[in-house]
């Protein structure tokens, strides 16, 4: 068992359970790779990429290919395109790589992605507007693919209290 594994991400792998073998993912701004695990467990041959060396230093798990890299300011993109069956990112957002971060999930591969949207600065960080999805953007920065599903949530319980949206979508 994964300790915080997102129940986004579970929910969503759960859906889509790609059968094939050799199923590749990338998760990306990993952090200290709760998801890369998760996924590696899944049976997913995993590349977590993170800035942080610390970070991906936290965990050893077989079937993950680290790799830290600064994916604000490459000079060349670090993917081919179609590589990925797979790409997931939480807590992380950057409008200008969406593209990039499309263009390696191969036809019939899943985006799923889930990060603070706008309200959220009344909250708790992030504060700054840049780190914060706007309503409807997810869904229309990934309008030339398949919508699955997606939400926009506001918990409020207890001390959680946050606002995310989330997305999971399809190449086709
Ligand atoms: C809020 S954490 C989220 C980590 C993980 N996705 C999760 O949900 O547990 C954001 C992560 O993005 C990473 N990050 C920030 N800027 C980055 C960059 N330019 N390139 C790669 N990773 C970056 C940070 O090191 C950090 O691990």
């Amino acid at each position: 068992m994964i300790k915080n594994v997102s129940n986004w991400v579970k929910f969503c792998t759960d859906q889509i359970h790609i059968k094939k073998k050799n199923k590749t993912a990338l998760d990306l701004a990993c952090g200290k790779g709760r998801h890369s695990i998760f996924l590696s467990k899944l049976g997913y041959t995993v590349i977590a990429l993170d800035i942080s060396m610390d970070n991906l230093n936290n965990f050893k798990e077989k079937n993950i290919l680290k790799l830290c890299c600064d994916i604000e300011n490459f000079i060349e993109w670090p993917f081919a395109k179609n590589s990925f069956d797979l790409v997931v990112v939480t807590n992380f957002l950057n409008r200008r790589i969406f593209n990039n971060i499309k263009k390696v999930i191969k036809i019939n591969g899943y985006l799923v992605y889930e990060t603070f949207g706008i309200g959220h600065e009344n909250f708790g960080k992030p504060k700054n507007k840049d780190y914060l999805l706007r309503k409807n953007e997810l869904v229309n920065l990934t309008k030339n693919f398949q919508l699955i599903i997606y939400e926009e949530i506001k918990v409020l319980a207890g001390n959680t209290k946050f606002i995310k949206h989330r997305i999971v979508c399809k190449n086709v």
